[in-house]
């Protein structure tokens, strides 16, 4: 709603030397799925935003993010009248499979809890969310540069940035929202002395690939092996995506493709002669592997939502669920702080986030310690990883909880 922002241009109407300075309610950095949510939710409600980016957007359709959306979240894409492709071209997922022991065991959502998950590539939620911002006249604004936060804490913040088209820009905003991501401007905006990182690393990191072949499971495939863990999962029917436990430095050159496939037949082999369906491995990356939390999420004008305020391991695929949960929130609470002028009313957004953030925190590490190999793990640890896996999978209690997890049943945030 561009024509909603008042251009402040500089006086005397030449060449300026100044930022060109607009106006907004909302100011957001970061066109991921947080940021776009939002921005698409307070559109609806009537409030206008303008989004920056500092990539392409070629370059974010370009990336391959992990897609399982939780009930809700199917749900408020659909709802919120951003897109409802997520029905047609999205797959409803009732389970997964436990893979452990040479031996599949499947835990059935539907069955246990009456939930599923929507396996649908972050990049089409991406592309439903601009699409919906270009079909409401929304001021998004890709591949911008020298991105800065001025004054956040201050009455009247500021988003100043380098257009696409070279142009210096000022947006002043009643809020800015932080939402790019976790090497970002705005988390490193947030004062030192006032907020707790919280972190935790782990001793091991995923080696990703995409295949191009059809998909070896209905469904997705967890794998603990005494060689560590293998994920099974897919993107489309010719496309899936797998991943394999490796050290956080290991090198993409030291694996040709067949080293890949036999390191990923290794890990999900066994008695059942279950075995991946191989194809040209078109992308190679070792992803990163970590957990962390800022508290608060607010400082002054200035709010972090999804992976800038809280990175999870990707292990219980609650990154995206999370970022589109903050979205939710601060729809309502940065409506209330606007419309009332009252900016402490975002002091409500922390509460209302962190419980839902802390719950898959700890989901995300469970799924990750139960699952993975640490490096100096003892054959004691293997055996206790598989009773772990045992009282999960063969026992209702157990299984339940991992399939409220999974589904996000049970989340306290909103
Ligand atoms: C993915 O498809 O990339 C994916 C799925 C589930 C996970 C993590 C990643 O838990």
């Amino acid at each position: 709603m561009r024509s909603l922002s008042e251009e402040l241009r500089p006086a005397g109407g030449g060449r300026a030397l100044a930022s060109a300075q607009t106006r907004t309610e909302v100011g957001i950095v970061g066109a991921g799925p947080a940021g776009l949510m939002l921005a698409h939710l307070l559109a609806n409600a009537g409030i206008e935003s303008v989004v920056i980016d500092n990539r392409t957007r070629a370059a974010i359709e370009a990336t391959h993010r992990a897609g399982i959306l939780e009930d809700r979240n199917m749900r408020l894409l659909v709802e919120s009248g951003a897109s409802d492709r997520i029905l047609r071209h999205g797959s409803k997922h009732a389970g997964i499979d436990l893979r452990f022991g040479g031996h599949s065991h499947r835990i059935d959502f539907s069955a246990l809890v009456g939930a599923a998950v929507w396996l649908y590539p972050q990049t089409e939620i991406f592309a439903d969310l601009a699409d919906a911002r270009e079909r409401n006249g929304g001021d998004v604004r890709f591949g911008v540069t020298d991105t800065r936060l001025v004054d956040p804490a201050g009455d009247r913040p500021a988003m100043s940035f380098t257009d696409s088209d070279g142009h210096a820009r000022e947006v002043r905003c009643e809020v800015i929202v932080g939402a790019d991501g976790s090497r970002g401007v705005c988390r490193s905006a947030m004062p030192t002395a006032r907020r707790t990182f919280f972190h935790r690393a782990y001793p091991f990191a995923w080696f990703g690939v995409l295949v191009a072949a059809p998909p070896s499971a209905a469904e997705l495939v967890y794998a603990h092996s005494d060689r560590g863990f293998a994920l099974i999962s897919q993107r489309t029917p010719s496309l899936q995506r797998m991943y394999f436990q490796c050290d956080p430095d290991e090198d993409v050159s030291r694996w040709p493709d067949d080293r890949i496939w036999d390191e990923l037949q290794a890990r999900v082999r066994g008695a059942d002669d279950f075995a991946l369906r191989e194809g040209p491995i078109t992308d190679k990356s070792v992803l990163p592997f970590r957990s962390f939390v800022c508290e608060p999420m607010r400082h002054g004008g200035l709010v972090l939502a999804g992976d800038a305020a809280h990175t999870v391991p990707p292990t219980g695929a609650k990154g995206l669920n999370l970022a589109l949960a903050d979205a939710r929130i601060l729809a309502d609470v940065v409506e209330r702080a606007i419309r009332t002028g009252d900016r402490e009313v975002l002091d409500e957004y922390g509460p209302r986030a962190l419980a839902g953030v802390w719950r898959a925190q700890y989901f995300s590490y469970w799924m990750t310690t139960m699952l993975h190999r640490a490096p100096d793990a003892t054959a004691f640890d293997l055996h206790r990883q598989r009773a772990e896996l045992r009282a999960v999978a063969n026992s209702a209690a157990g299984a339940t909880f991992l399939a409220e997890g999974y589904t996000g049943l049970g989340s306290s945030s909103g």
